[in-house]
């Protein structure tokens, strides 16, 4: 394949660190997990962070432990605003829970949320907002996060596709929320391959997390723990559960190459940023290309491209052209949330009764790949072919 989609960003360092913890013998979460959840939260400026097996287990921790908070927690029927363009499980811990989902529109040229439309998707049910960046470019974050404390709304943030983005001004993507979500899985702006992690700053969240992910259980929290009161059997306290958890444990390993790969985030998300800068500088005032517009600074997940509607591009074309010339491409995250048959299984509206925007995107748009080499040949050659593909 001339131009991938993603491609490995493992060195020896990761090979060598997947061998050390071989050696030590400990295989199930221990030291490793431990010392890269405090180095993850530690450069994202955040007080705990509780890594899992995947981005999709930490957004189902993180909507489980806002459903077991002491005070105020998720109820069935509590309303939840979402983006109608997001990935499948930013949305089924959701229904999993018995939440009902108010779909806003994004808007056509960052892929976020339109946040005009916040004020129409309240009511007096609505108890929290989900806010995703979508690869890699911020969402408007600090007006989500403002209009959720003036409304005394939870903001859980899925930031599993923009990780190291920063919105206008610097301030890091996945720092925003209540609890805040990220998501190492093999294309991602740090891999451990599968992985993930929920960061917070609240020590009853960071508690409720460790409980959800091992069992349920009591054994990972400290005496003096808001969740529980120990008991003096030694016998029972080992095997205490308090809450209806999982097991989504992430491999000492996984703890292991996260290490390493933290490291190297920052040298990848510039790489990132100067691909970015070539593919802006071809494309720039084309408009037979919707791209999207970057709020901020983007951590450039990937490219993406809606084809204009009314300029007569035939897209079958367009992605036969691609396929010939051996570029993958694929559907902007998991399209419009809304057009998939999983959505007969959830409770939901939609604000002002339709997603134009998402529905385009979904219907016009893909993106391609973009990882952390120089992509200076892909981008002239994806330049070349969209170009004759869409010769007017
Ligand atoms: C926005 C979003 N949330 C959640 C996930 C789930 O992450 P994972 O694949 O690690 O389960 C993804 C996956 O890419 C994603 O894009």
């Amino acid at each position: 394949m001339f131009y991938e989609l993603a491609a490995s960003t493992w060195g020896p360092e990761e090979i060598e660190a997947i061998r050390r913890t071989i050696d030590s013998g400990r295989f199930s979460m221990g030291e490793q997990v431990a010392s890269f959840e405090q180095e993850f939260a530690r450069y994202f400026g955040m007080s705990y962070g509780v890594m899992v097996n995947s981005g999709s287990s930490a957004n189902l921790i993180a909507v489980a432990a806002l459903s077991y908070k002491k005070d105020r927690p998720l109820r069935r029927g509590d309303e939840v605003i979402v983006p109608a363009i997001s990935w499948s499980t930013t949305y089924h811990p959701l229904q999993q829970y018995g939440l009902k989902l108010r779909f806003v529109d994004v808007e056509l040229e960052t892929l976020n949320m339109d946040v005009r439309k916040l004020e129409r998707a309240l009511t007096p049910r609505t108890r929290m907002i989900v806010a995703v960046s979508i690869l890699g470019n911020p969402a408007a974050l600090d007006v989500i996060q403002q209009f959720a404390r003036q409304h005394d709304l939870y903001l859980l943030e899925d930031n599993c596709e923009s990780m190291d983005a920063e919105i206008p001004g610097g301030r890091k993507t996945g720092t925003f929320g209540h609890v805040n979500t990220f998501s190492f899985f093999f294309s991602h702006h740090i891999s451990t391959m599968e992985g993930g992690i929920v960061l917070t700053d609240d020590l009853e969240f960071d508690h409720l997390l460790r409980s959800i992910r091992a069992h349920g259980w009591t054994r990972d929290l400290p005496a003096g723990s808001p969740l529980f009161e120990v008991q003096s059997s030694d016998h029972f306290e080992a095997y205490r559960f308090i809450l209806p958890g999982y097991n989504v444990r992430p491999l000492e390993i996984s703890g292991a190459v996260g290490r390493v790969q933290l490291k190297k985030l920052p040298a990848m998300t510039a790489r990132r940023r100067r691909n970015l800068a070539l593919f802006q500088d071809l494309f720039a005032g084309d408009d037979r290309f919707i791209l999207q517009r970057e709020n901020g600074k983007s951590s450039c997940f990937s490219f993406t491209v809606i084809l204009s509607p009314g300029r007569n591009i035939n897209r079958e074309r367009v992605f036969a052209d691609l396929k010939q010339a051996d570029i993958c491409f694929r559907m902007i995250t998991g399209g419009c949330f809304l057009k998939h048959d999983v959505i007969r299984y959830f409770d939901y509206d939609v604000v002002d009764g339709s997603v134009p925007n998402a529905e385009l995107a979904h219907d016009r748009g893909f993106f391609v790949g973009n990882y952390p080499e120089d992509l200076t040949p892909q981008l002239h050659r994806l330049r070349e072919v969209l170009d004759r593909a869409c010769a007017l």
